[in-house]
């Protein structure tokens, strides 16, 4: 029994190591079916643990009224009841149904019970507690302080862990698969609908997804995705529209291939030249993120650099290079950004929110 015990644990860390996204995860419908996660592609997720007798049991009808705001922009909020916190979600999945589509009118799918932590959890739950671990109650909030002591004095180190911690936990993906943020019960709605937002909107999305890349495969852009990005570059605001800018796209593989070392190794280089004074170069970098953003979407990665600056105006290894730029008289090389097909997903570094005042 023990063995067998063993092997179905090993099976779940195989599947789980194994899965490479969140696409290879099936689970049971509320009659027992299997769905496969994968038909939730292209979807913004809000996968959620529920259980119908606890106190943040209500949260139903607000996710319900997220559901019905951002259904069909592409949110889908999959829900999982589960026993495990306070045997809180007691009677068949069934009865649960009834109960949440009585009292909260749910429309989002709602699956099979499962257990979130512990030796029987979910495969799914295991991958997504992996991604993200727990980051802390909201200690501001009083129902944050309330969890916090509470779990404290069943465990001192509970913080440490990241199991799951309570009902109504929730993990955010993104459209591509991404988890892009755990919350915890008390965590406020209004923030997780501000996040849901960023998500379902396409350009709020490209841009919260672009992150510099470093690493990219072995493959050259295509010339037509290049142009699109250079078309992306010169629409990009300049002052009075004098477009004091001048841009080398090299595809060239011979003349990367003498400064690809301190270039990240991409298979294409955007050069973005401005005049020499200085006085365009807000321009020349508004172009940038233009083309790093047309680039995302085109499902290549970028990442802007000054740094092999010097070396690609100064260094005789560079001398090719920089000949066949045909850089116009009185203009500077301002920054280079790498291009092509990522081969990393670098995560997301901080952002300082406290960088921004509003002044009312
Ligand atoms: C003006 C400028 C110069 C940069 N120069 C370099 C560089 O020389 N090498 C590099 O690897 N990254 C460079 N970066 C990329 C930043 O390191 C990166 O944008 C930052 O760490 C934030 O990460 P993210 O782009 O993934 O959000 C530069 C970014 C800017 C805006």
């Amino acid at each position: 029994m023990k063995k067998f015990f063993t092997s179905l644990c090993l099976m779940a860390c195989v599947l789980t190591v194994s899965a490479q996204s969140i696409y290879d995860f099936k689970v049971k419908d509320d009659e027992g079916k299997d769905v496969s996660l994968a038909d939730y592609k292209g979807k913004v997720l809000l996968i959620v643990n529920t259980a119908t007798r606890c106190g943040f049991t209500p949260q139903y009808k607000e996710l319900e009224a997220l559901y019905e705001k951002y259904g069909s922009e592409g949110l889908e909020i999959l829900d999982f009841p589960c026993n495990q916190f306070g045997q809180q979600a007691p009677g068949s999945i069934q009865e649960i149904h009834e109960f949440c589509t009585a009292n909260f009118a749910i429309r989002f799918p709602q699956f099979d019970k499962i257990e979130v932590n512990g030796a029987n959890e979910s495969p799914l739950y295991t991958w997504l507690k992996a991604q993200k671990g727990f980051g802390g109650f909201d200690a501001s909030d009083p129902r944050g302080k309330m969890m916090d002591g509470m779990l404290r004095k069943q465990d001192a180190d509970y913080d440490k862990k990241s199991d799951i911690k309570w009902n109504f936990t929730k993990f955010l993906v993104s459209r591509d698969g991404q988890v892009l943020q755990r919350y915890e019960p008390t965590d406020k709605l209004s923030d997780i609908e501000a996040a849901i937002q960023m998500q379902v909107n396409p350009v709020m999305s490209n841009i919260m997804a672009r992150r510099s890349v470093r690493k990219y495969l072995d493959k050259p852009v295509e010339h037509e995705k290049l142009e699109a990005v250079a078309l992306a570059g010169i629409n990009a605001p300049s002052a009075m529209n004098r477009q004091n800018w001048a841009v080398r796209i090299i595809e060239n593989q011979a003349l990367l291939a003498d400064v690809k070392d301190m270039c990240r190794h991409a298979p294409n280089l955007i050069c973005v030249c401005a005049p020499a004074d200085g006085r365009f170069d807000l321009d020349a970098g508004l172009m940038g993120q233009n083309m790093m953003l047309a680039a995302q979407t085109l499902g290549l990665g970028t990442c802007i650099q000054t740094g092999p600056i010097r070396f690609l105006t100064t260094n005789e290894k560079a001398q090719a290079f920089r000949e066949s730029l045909d850089i116009p008289e009185g203009y500077k090389l301002l920054y280079v950004i790498s291009i092509g097909y990522p081969d990393e997903q670098p995560a997301a570094k901080p952002r300082d929110v406290s960088k921004v005042k509003y002044i009312q």
